[in-house]
């Protein structure tokens, strides 16, 4: 069994849903998962066999304290395996789902100074009631540019939750073989 960390940056929560999705299927896997903001995931990172970083886009980047939490923690995210997925609305296009084709992927990887062993990238949600009216605006205007759903009343999922699970599995097999390289039978 591993401890992994999944610390997410969100701003109206979707990306903390997807790791708590994960969360669920890495514990029904029998692997121990805490779902933490990345704010606070710095105090006690060096207990867990396996980082993963989930954050979501806003207004064309991942937030700065994405980065920043990457640059100030490095060493020890490079001493273990991590994994690192981005949550956007680009990615509900089929040829800009995965992290060789989303540009937000590929321009924050070679930004970093990290390499996650594992990328994943999801498209996220649209959720205008939610929105206050400046956020609402943007994106509507966003999603009329780019063929979206404007109605100022929609609320849409647009993540393939088969490729999380996928993404999940691949997260446990990570840390199997980290449970494995420590002769770890916690
Ligand atoms: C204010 C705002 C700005 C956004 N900017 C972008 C953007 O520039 N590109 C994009 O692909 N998605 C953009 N999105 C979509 C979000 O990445 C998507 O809704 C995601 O599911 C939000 O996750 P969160 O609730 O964890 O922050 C934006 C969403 C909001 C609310």
């Amino acid at each position: 069994m591993a401890n992994i960390l999944l610390a997410c940056s969100s701003v109206y929560g979707y990306t903390r849903r997807i790791c708590e999705f994960v969360k669920a299927e890495l514990e029904g896997r029998g692997h121990r998962a805490d779902v933490v903001d990345l704010a606070d995931a710095g105090r006690d990172l060096g207990r867990y066999d396996v980082i993963v970083i989930g954050a979501s886009i806003r207004h064309g980047k991942h937030r700065p304290a994405v980065s920043d939490f990457i640059c100030e923690h490095r060493a020890l995210l490079t001493a273990r395996p991590g994994a690192f997925f981005s949550v956007n609305l680009v990615a509900r296009k089929p040829d800009k789902n995965t992290p060789q084709t989303n540009p937000y992927v590929r321009k924050f990887l070679r930004r970093i100074p990290w390499q996650p062993r594992l990328v994943g990238v999801f498209a996220g949600n649209v959720d205008y009631p939610r929105y206050d009216a400046f956020d609402r605006t943007i994106i509507r205007l966003i999603m009329w540019l780019t063929n979206g759903p404007t109605d100022p009343q929609a609320r849409i999922e647009f993540t393939d939750w088969t490729e999380v699970r996928r993404y999940a599995e691949r997260i446990a097999a990570l840390a199997r073989g980290q449970a494995a390289a420590q002769g770890d039978s916690r």
